[in-house]
């Protein structure tokens, strides 16, 4: 674990009876011994596993969390009793048949939907608990998304399109330029800074919006099948510029993927299949765990 950072914030003095608080700040000597304990149907931590020097905090942890979506008065269980914890600044795909879940797991963990039951932490911070202003807040402070679509907005150049989360974040002009041509290297485009989308190819445009995701320093980047309309050559190059930014720029990034070509890619791999973990694979496993 030499390669980690320090944690970003300073431990916190645990709560004797909060599970959840207890949770976010592991010993990750424990989580690597004894992966299949946070995943599987008990999240239940030896007491003796509170603030340690080392201890990180996780990227994501996710407790007995169930998501059910009611459509014409019938219910339709979308996630079922997801117990994870997501490692920080790993490259981990989440890998499911379509329909399996991914988009509603990745929708919970980026703060954009509420789970029915269970806990969410997210960088530590149980945000089921913030406010709506808060955590609008939170997630633009600390969630990157990226999609299947790009979303980027069509009227607004390259450049515009990465600069616009950090005029809502209400960062300096000065500093915003820089970030922008820095970002824009960093994926390759400097010389297509002032193409609007319309303008650039579908491996260009995504290129946009990974340099967007990563504009105001997200601590998580959530990755929603951001290869499925690209073609396998352009959607290689895009699963390696990930990779490549997830450990230059030290974040936790979640790519979700039905394609098995993207497990290559992965430190940690979590399978989803029906709404349930079945599986999670830990790069520094020496097998797969079943739940
Ligand atoms: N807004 C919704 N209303 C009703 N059912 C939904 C909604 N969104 C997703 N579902 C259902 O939830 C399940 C999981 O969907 P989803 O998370 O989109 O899976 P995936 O991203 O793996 O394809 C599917 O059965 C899907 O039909
Ligand atoms: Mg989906």
């Amino acid at each position: 674990m030499g390669e980690l950072p320090l944690p970003r914030k300073p431990c916190e003095r645990i709560k004797r009876n909060s599970l959840i608080l207890h949770l976010s700040r592991l010993k990750w000597e424990a989580l690597n011994s004894q992966p299949d304990r946070y995943h599987g149907k008990s999240l239940k931590m030896n007491s003796t596993t509170t603030q340690e020097s080392g201890a990180e905090t996780a990227a994501v942890i996710l407790h007995n969390v169930n998501k059910i979506y009611r459509l014409d008065s019938v219910d339709v269980p979308a996630l079922t009793d997801v117990n994870l914890l997501v490692r920080p600044n790993r490259f981990t795909v989440l890998s499911g048949a379509s329909g399996s879940g991914k988009t509603t797991l990745l929708n919970i963990m980026g703060c954009i939907d509420n789970a029915n039951t269970g806990h969410v932490l997210v960088a530590g911070e149980e945000v089921q608990k913030l406010s709506d202003d808060a955590l609008s807040d939170f997630r633009a402070k600390n969630i990157g998304f990226i999609f299947q679509n790009f979303n980027l907005l069509p009227v607004l150049t390259a450049f515009e399109n990465i600069e616009y989360p950090m005029i809502m974040a209400k960062v300096p002009p000065a500093k915003r330029k820089r970030r922008v041509e820095k970002l824009l290297n960093a994926v390759g485009l400097s010389d297509r800074a002032k193409n609007r989308p319309g303008q650039l190819s579908g491996g260009q445009r995504q290129r946009v919006a990974v340099a967007r995701a990563l504009a105001c320093k997200p601590q998580l980047v959530l990755a929603d099948e951001p290869t499925a309309n690209l073609d396998s050559q352009t959607g290689t190059a895009i699963i390696q510029l990930m990779r490549h930014m997830q450990r230059a720029y030290h974040i936790s990034f979640i790519f979700s993927s039905h394609d098995p070509k993207v497990l290559a890619a992965a430190d940690d791999t979590l399978f989803i299949q029906d709404g349930r973990i079945t599986s999670v694979k830990r790069c520094d496993d020496l097998a797969e765990t079943s739940v």
